[in-house]
């Protein structure tokens, strides 16, 4: 009997996920999961991964020349994050293996976070509250943490993908903020319209915003997008928030405008040594940092890792994938 019982293909998922994302990838595979609070290193994940023709991953598990070299049997690397700058595209191209982001899952909701970051920043939302639990609160005064006005004032936006517009439209509609946008291309007018925003150059997106957000997705070519000269290029009363990658902005350029006053604040969600941060900025009061959580609420996590999850059914079982990068690898 058990001769006609065909084993499971075996997969890794890379990071801890939810119970129910297991269960439904165990009724297809021989899953291999990780503990929570694990990180499995490049050695380690090549490790883990002998015998996997599948893996789960996050934005930190680099899938590049050594792991595909090392690891011939690997079909697919489905990731959870829409960014997918942990992923050697050509690379896993060459080598045949199939590459999946979760994108659309997560639009409203990290644009969500956007909104809150730029309010919690230009309103100097932790500043007060860390002064406030230091029991330093003594009286009122009409200059308290005054911050930036954020209604009304115009909101620059570097990367207008389908986050950046969901960001545009809250800010316009909801915060009657004129939006202008800076992006490889321009969009149709009327996404435009619809998101009433104006597209600029990215001199005049400098220049022009009172709070500049970043929502590109990160490339050797964007490396450090935001650096000495672009931030020399903004109002000093302006307000930066980061929720793309950290590699786009110079932190330690960002760190020098912030103590020199030539920026007012920052709202930073990603770092670019994450999860390490960069001391400087832990030393400066005026900015808001939070550990890449722009996505993270329990519906949005959760669809993010049944796509990644879904990914890797369609593909293992079927041949066909719903979110592929390189399409052209299926049905090599
Ligand atoms: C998060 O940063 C993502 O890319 O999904």
């Amino acid at each position: 009997m058990s001769d006609t019982l065909q084993a499971k293909p075996a997969i890794l998922v890379a990071r801890s996920v939810f119970e129910p994302v297991l269960d439904k990838l165990r009724v297809h595979f021989d899953v291999q999961a990780t503990p929570t609070g694990v990180v499995w290193s490049e050695a380690q994940l090549i490790e883990q991964l002998q015998g996997k023709v599948g893996v789960l991953t996050a934005g930190g598990d680099r899938i590049g020349p050594a792991v595909l070299a090392a690891c011939p049997q690997l079909r697919i690397a489905a990731n959870l994050a829409v960014g997918y700058n942990n992923f050697d595209l050509d690379a896993m191209s060459a080598a045949g293996v199939l590459a999946t982001n979760a994108p659309d899952v997560l639009t409203e909701t990290t644009a969500d976070f956007g909104m809150a970051l730029l309010l919690a920043t230009a309103r100097r939302l932790t500043e007060s509250e860390h002064f406030l639990r230091a029991g330093r609160w003594k009286e009122w005064s009409l200059d308290f943490f005054v911050g930036a006005e954020v209604h009304g004032s115009t909101l620059g936006i570097l990367g207008m993908g389908r986050i950046g517009q969901a960001i545009a439209r809250r800010a316009a509609h909801g915060f009657g903020m004129p939006v202008v946008y800076h992006n490889r291309s321009r969009l149709d007018a009327d996404t435009e319209a619809a998101c009433r925003a104006r597209y600029v150059s990215k001199a005049e997106l400098l220049a022009q915003a009172d709070h500049l957000m970043l929502v590109l997705p990160y490339s050797a070519a964007n490396h450090h997008a935001i650096a000495a000269t672009e931030l020399a290029q903004m109002k000093p009363t302006a307000t930066l928030v980061n929720i793309a990658r950290g590699g786009i902005v110079d932190e330690n350029a960002l760190v020098d405008a912030l103590k020199a006053g030539r920026l007012a604040a920052a709202g930073i969600d990603v770092f670019e040594g994450e999860p390490q941060v960069n001391p400087a900025l832990l030393t400066v009061p005026n900015v808001v940092l939070t550990p890449h959580i722009a996505s993270a609420t329990v519906p949005t996590r959760l669809a993010m890792a049944t796509l990644a999850a879904d990914n890797l059914i369609a593909y293992l079982t079927e041949g066909r994938a719903i979110t592929p990068l390189n399409p052209q690898v299926i049905g090599r």
